[in-house]
């Protein structure tokens, strides 16, 4: 089933949540919702679900307005943020919750409800669990569980809001190869909410960036990372360096910035800022360089390195046995190149300051 969203609208007393969102999701395709919290991720899952309706726009479904659909008629299947499974309930019973409360006329009978519920204990390799209560499962088992209980109905949707929110790192990888198998398996047409890029990437077959009720973005990682659309999209997606340049004849140009090896750009020459990640710059040792290294801490694969000029600081990841690495010892002077950036003119007004080190997000590697 084919999802077509167009020019959407929602507020919440006065409060503008979805600011125009234009969106389509074929038949069978795995869209990510990524985006910070209050971005109205949730809000836009709901209004196609049919439990929020939104102030205006329209919402088709393989050709079909769903606005005039009540939610019971729409065949999604929906697991929530957070997940809600019910505890008086077995794994089985819950499974099969959404066809044993069917009206009498379209209620399979029982036998089939629980060939049915056989059917995906099994899909969903939780055969072993069918007798037990929630309380007795791991957070992992009973997101099974609340996937089971939506794909009992046949969903023609299915939408998953940060189904794996709850769970720790290794769980949620399984999971999401797992889902990914899940989804390829039902071709279903899905929509998965989540703020990981991580899982967002990996899981989906594209991204929509969402931010303050808009759709900042949609592509695939490689797009995103290489080409973000705003600078929102760029320090979502983690450049914390922000360096304010000049552009000429379409080339950054900054003290002690080595800009050779990012590609020009068709921008008006003018006051411009450089997003960069950490991890994109690679520092030059040269003893009149305008950046001297402040700190340089290993982690066994990365060293993370603190540039200092005046009270600028700029952070930068460098593999460990990066050539380059050897000569950075503290106190040394260096050029920055970046191996890639962002570049937007820079609105009207005062330069931006360099991004202060403290606002650097350590990374689990
Ligand atoms: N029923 C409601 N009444 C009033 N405000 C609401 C309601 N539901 C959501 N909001 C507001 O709308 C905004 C978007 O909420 P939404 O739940 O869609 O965000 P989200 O992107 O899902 O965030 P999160 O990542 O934290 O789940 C928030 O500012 C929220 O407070
Ligand atoms: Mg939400």
């Amino acid at each position: 089933m084919s999802i077509s969203i167009e020019n959407m609208t929602k507020s919440f007393g006065g409060t503008p949540v979805l600011r125009g969102i234009d969106l389509t999701v074929e038949s069978g395709e795995l869209v990510a919702l990524l985006g910070p919290s209050g971005s109205g991720k949730t809000t836009l899952l709901k209004i196609i679900a049919g439990l929020e309706w939104p102030d205006a726009g329209a919402l088709d479904v393989h050709g079909t307005d769903w606005l005039r659909l009540a939610a019971q008629d729409r065949r999604i299947g929906f697991v929530f943020q957070h997940y809600a499974l019910f505890p008086h309930m077995s794994v089985r019973d819950n499974i099969a919750f959404g066809l044993s409360v069917r009206p009498r006329a379209t209620r399979p009978p029982k036998a089939q409800i629980a060939a049915k519920v056989d059917e995906l204990l099994q899909f969903l390799q939780i055969t072993h669990l069918g007798e037990r209560y929630p309380v007795q499962l791991s957070g992992g088992q009973r997101q099974r569980v609340a996937l089971g209980r939506a794909l009992a109905i046949e969903p023609s949707i299915l939408l998953l809001d940060e189904p794996f929110g709850a769970l720790d790192a290794a769980v949620r990888r399984d999971l999401r190869a797992w889902l990914r198998d899940v989804h390829d398996q039902t071709g279903s047409t899905t929509i998965f909410v989540t703020h990981d890029q991580e899982e967002a990437f990996e899981l989906a077959d594209r991204v929509v960036v969402m931010g303050d009720g808009r759709i900042e973005q949609i592509g695939n990682a490689d797009q995103i990372h290489d080409h973000p659309a705003s600078p929102f999209v760029a320090r979502f997606m983690g450049a914390t360096v922000e360096l304010p340049v000049t552009l000429n004849a379409g080339r950054a140009e900054a003290p002690g910035l080595d800009a050779s090896r990012l590609p020009r750009r068709a921008l008006p020459d003018g006051p411009a800022t450089l997003f960069l990640r950490p991890a994109d710059i690679t520092p030059q040792a040269d003893p009149n360089g305008r950046w001297q290294v402040a700190r340089c801490d290993s982690n066994g694969a990365i060293l993370r390195i603190d540039l200092r000029d005046g009270d600028s600081t700029i952070p930068v990841d460098l593999p460990r046995r990066a050539p380059q690495a050897a000569a950075l010892t503290r106190g040394a002077r260096v050029t920055l190149r970046p191996e890639a950036g962002a570049i937007f003119p820079a609105p009207r007004g005062a330069p931006a300051p360099i991004t202060p080190v403290e606002h650097r997000k350590e990374k689990a590697i």
